[in-house]
């Protein structure tokens, strides 16, 4: 059985390390008798260059024919795009929202291989296994939010806002999704709010509290989120599952990134509720490294192998690839992100060593 999948590489270090994940997807392919068919699609900058839309038409057929999408990072430094232009990040949050991918799993774990690398001490940070569960598709992302246009005046009243908003239904299916991982982990969820100032994280809390009556297994509390982004470093074995909202979730996400190691080590998985998939390195775009081929693959590879796991249900080969990357790294494998500015290898020699861990 053929399956297709959408690829849109994007902007920046994108293309490159969506190409490399193509080319363990199709070493999987081969070993375990898969028929992966790839389509490409503009998104991002040159989506706007090419149709002035970051999410052209176009390529929001070609997702809609695939059972997953596979990319790689939208935006730019500035003025890569014509003024008043969409801006490319635009063009991410609407595919989010147009195929309702609104639970987006982020699994953040330390490997032994880089304890070195990583800024908290190793006997604090070892052991670091934690799935962020972040609702994508609400909150203060999505909701009415006025803008100031053109020049602004320093004595002026009008207000740009965005409104934090969230109703039931959109916490109750984030938690499920939340309280159900938990079951097959550690079965613990910490839900991260701001109840103590926000409305909409009251509401959250309280739908939170009711969702877990159905998992009497599973040990729920709940943190507020300026304490725990301390606490996700003082004590960062002590999470299991974390879910929170769209905005602490992109915050605490990035934050998190630092106990395993690098960005360019974390994948992530943003689902709906038929298990369609879109599928993304938790890093951007880095201008700054793009078209030179040293970017880290391995949080797009990670991605793929995510894709395997939750919307094929190929947990062998998901597994499989996790312990190739295991294996390149304990073999000293390093791109400079994770270098610590000794010696490192390319984009392509790092997917060598990955596939020839396979
Ligand atoms: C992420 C990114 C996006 C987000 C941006 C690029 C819109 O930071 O996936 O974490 O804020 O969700
Ligand atoms: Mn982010």
């Amino acid at each position: 059985m053929e399956v297709p999948i959408a690829l849109l590489p994007g902007d920046g270090v994108g293309p490159e390390v969506v190409n490399a994940a193509v080319q363990v997807l199709n070493t999987i392919a081969a070993k375990y008798n898969h028929v992966f068919t790839y389509k490409e699609a503009l998104f991002g900058i040159a989506a706007i260059n090419a149709t002035g839309s970051p999410f052209p038409e176009e390529t929001r057929d070609v997702c809609g024919e695939a059972v997953a999408v596979l990319m790689g990072a939208v935006g730019g430094p500035a003025g890569s795009t014509p003024p008043g232009s969409p801006r490319p990040e635009q063009g991410l949050l609407a595919l989010r929202k147009e195929f309702g991918c609104f639970a987006n799993l982020r699994p953040v774990k330390t490997w032994d291989a880089l304890l070195d690398q990583i800024p908290v001490k190793p006997e604090i940070v070892r052991g670091t296994d934690i799935l962020f569960v972040r609702e994508l598709t609400g909150g203060i992302y999505f909701g009415v939010r006025h803008e100031v246009e053109g020049e602004i005046d320093l004595s002026g009243r009008e207000e740009a806002y965005d409104t934090m908003e969230y109703a039931p239904y959109e916490v109750a299916r984030i938690a499920e999704v939340a309280f159900k991982a938990a079951l097959q982990r550690d079965k613990r969820v910490t839900s991260v709010d701001k109840a103590n100032v926000l409305a909409s994280s009251r509401l959250w809390r309280r739908v939170v509290d009711i969702v877990a009556k159905d998992y009497p297994d599973v040990t729920l509390d709940h943190q507020l989120v300026d304490s725990f982004a301390m606490r996700i470093i003082t004590q960062p074995t002590a999470w299991d599952v974390v879910v929170t909202g769209n905005m602490f979730g992109d915050i605490l996400s990035d934050e998190a990134s630092v106990l395993a190691g690098s960005l360019g080590m974390l994948p992530s998985a943003s689902l709906n509720e038929s298990g369609y998939g879109i599928y993304e390195p938790v890093h951007g775009s880095a201008p700054d490294i793009a078209g030179q081929g040293i970017a880290n693959p391995i949080a797009t590879i990670l991605s793929a192998a995510m894709l395997l796991r939750h919307t094929l249900g190929l947990d062998e080969e998901a597994v499989a690839i996790e312990k190739a990357v295991t294996a390149a790294l304990d073999n000293k494998a390093r791109t400079a992100d994770i270098a610590q500015g000794g010696p490192y290898i390319s984009t392509a020699e790092m997917t060598a060593a990955i596939i020839d861990a396979l």
